[in-house]
């Protein structure tokens, strides 16, 4: 069967938490066979009744289907669901979320056995599987050859972006992704934090944070061109030595409202960090330039 045979393409998902349930179900709705199976077998029935065939164990699943998608806690629960289990032949998908050196193990895990393998982090919540208005997507990365195979049944529940052979690349993107999210979210809790107390309402803050955060979105593709041209000062329009002083404030006015600054100081000490290393160099630069000193090892 080729890929672009319209035929609904069996599977087999392993692990129905929020999430698993949530893309079998959009396999099930979208007329794919599909084999299931929990370690908690209650969590299977309501698919059961949809028309998903439930496995009494993770070998009777594997054994059931070629492309075997798997969505478990984490890395550790992929290695207790499947010790023992024949994978020669299959085609696996790890939709289970795990670090990139997880990802490059697992593959050459899954290789051992003679099996294909694509890592893949999901950018989506479980309400937004089944639902391309959401705007949530699948990184993969790993075997092209496997992704290509299988990329119109892997696109039913979420867009799907691959990017690139090296396994580890999925759960990267992934993690780089999710980590800009948390500083984000970091930023807008000190931000409700100072004006808790004060007769600004949380509601009458929240439109005028949303439209300063898009506004400043444009930081991300410009820090993107500097850190290719390693060009920090060409154009800059909030200088160094402006934002460490800025920072000063910053940190005052948290001091002064008795709120904690520790969601963001480190950011604000790592400016400083920078500007001190050479004023004279430095002062003028885009902020961009202290992403420089994060790398404190060489990496794998
Ligand atoms: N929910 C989200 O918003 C979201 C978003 C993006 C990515 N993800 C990722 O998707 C994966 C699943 O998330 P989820 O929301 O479905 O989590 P969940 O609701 O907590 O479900 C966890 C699943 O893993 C199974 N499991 C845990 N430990 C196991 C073990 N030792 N052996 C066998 N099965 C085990 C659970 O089985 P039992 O039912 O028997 O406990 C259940 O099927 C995670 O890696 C998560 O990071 C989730």
């Amino acid at each position: 069967m080729t890929d672009n045979d319209t035929k609904p393409r069996a599977l087999t998902l392993l692990g129905l938490g929020d999430m698993g349930t949530a893309l079998a179900r959009t396999w099930v709705t979208a007329g794919h066979p599909m084999t299931v199976w929990n370690r908690t077998p209650g969590k299977a029935q309501a698919l059961a009744a949809e028309g998903a065939a439930v496995a009494a164990s993770p070998a009777e699943a594997v054994t059931a289907n070629t492309l075997i998608v798997l969505c478990l806690l984490d890395d550790a629960s992929i290695g207790a669901v499947l010790d023992g289990v024949d994978l020669t032949g299959k085609d696996l998908v790890n939709l289970t979320t795990g670090t990139p050196a997880e990802g490059r193990d697992r593959a050459a895990w899954a290789e051992e056995r003679g099996a294909r393998f694509v890592d893949a982090g999901i950018m989506a919540t479980p309400s937004m599987i089944g639902v391309p208005e959401a705007g949530g997507y699948v990184f993969y990365s790993g075997s092209r050859a496997l992704f290509d195979t299988h990329r119109t049944t892997l696109e039913v529940p979420a867009g799907a972006r691959f990017v690139g052979e090296d396994p580890g690349y999925a759960a990267l993107h992934d993690v780089a992704l999710l980590s800009a999210m948390n500083g984000l979210f970091a930023g807008i809790s000190h931000a409700y934090a100072l004006i808790e107390g004060e007769d600004i309402a949380p509601e009458d803050l929240s439109p005028l944070l949303s439209e300063w955060l898009g506004a400043m979105g444009s930081f991300v593709g410009d820090a993107a061109e500097r850190l290719t041209s390693r060009d920090f000062t060409t154009g800059v329009v909030s200088n160094l030595a402006m934002q460490v002083a800025a920072g000063g404030t910053l940190l005052r006015t948290a001091a002064d409202q008795g709120v904690s600054a520790e969601l963001i100081e480190p950011y604000l000490q790592l400016l400083k960090e920078r500007l001190d290393a050479d004023p004279a160099a430095h002062s003028g630069e885009d902020t961009a330039g202290a992403i420089t000193l994060l790398r404190r090892g060489p990496g794998r």
